[in-house]
């Protein structure tokens, strides 16, 4: 077999889909990657986040399809990078709303709006726009089953529940936000019902998605698996060309 020299080799950026369960540090090793690879970074579920503040600030009738496809155009997500913090930040129709939606009547509502057919149709077809040009990781629950499913490389996350509601209270305390661990259990296993049960796309493993349990790994340990695997992959696209 003939082994081209490594600077022979075209290496093609790829697409890297993390999808899993709430909490269990998918936009933690996302971000880590994206910036580790100089990739872009896609966080879906601030979209979704977003579509749901809109809806309870202007009161849409979740129910009411014809008012959901209304409210949806009048709706524009974009992220921006804080050279403070070195963060994307969420915008909707230009306003930053990255600390609202992390906020816990957000996280309350939010899986409901999310499996609303025409709000998923919506976020689906720019979540494909946004990674065209490859070079992405993107995380959320139906990236590599419905968004991407040809991503070259699809990481499965998963972790013990009790560990998973720590880790958000942390998340949670660290932004001065106090909830108690039974309310944030409660709300894990609600969105985690309605994220794998609801119709449109749910929240499936890809068959050909790697599995990660992260409760007893740190972040830096779960970054440098999923980069030595997106290496790995790219020098076997560029072996193959
Ligand atoms: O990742 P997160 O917890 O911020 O996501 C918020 C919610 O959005 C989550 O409960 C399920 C939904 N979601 C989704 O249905 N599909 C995605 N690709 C991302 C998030």
């Amino acid at each position: 077999m003939f082994y081209p020299e490594e600077e022979d080799m075209a290496v093609q950026k790829i697409i890297i889909a993390i999808d899993g369960y709430s909490s269990c540090g998918k936009s933690t090793t996302a971000k880590h990657v994206a910036a580790n690879l100089g990739y872009g970074y896609i966080d879906t579920g601030a979209m979704y986040r977003a579509v749901t503040l809109y809806f309870l600030e202007h009161s849409i009738t979740f129910t009411n399809p014809k008012e959901v496809e209304k409210a949806l155009q009048n709706i524009v997500i974009s992220f921006h990078h804080n050279s403070k913090t070195n963060e994307n930040e969420t915008f909707l129709n230009g306003v930053n709303v990255e600390k609202e939606i992390r906020k816990m009547y957000i996280s309350d509502q939010v899986s409901e709006v999310s499996a609303i057919a025409e709000v998923r149709h919506d976020m689906v077809a720019q979540q494909q726009k946004m990674g065209k040009r490859k070079g992405i990781v993107m995380d959320g629950r139906d990236i590599g089953t419905r968004v991407f499913p040809e991503a070259e490389l699809k990481i499965f996350m998963t972790a013990d529940l009790n560990l998973r509601a720590y880790r958000r209270q942390q998340e949670l305390l660290a932004k001065k936000q106090m909830v108690n661990l039974e309310e944030i259990i409660n709300n894990l296993l609600h969105r985690d019902h309605i994220d794998t049960t609801r119709k449109e796309s749910p929240l499936v493993q890809a068959e050909d998605s790697f599995l990660i349990d992260t409760s007893y790994m740190t972040v830096d340990e779960q970054v440098e698996m999923v980069v030595n695997l997106a290496q790995t992959r790219m020098l076997s696209n560029a072996v193959l060309d």
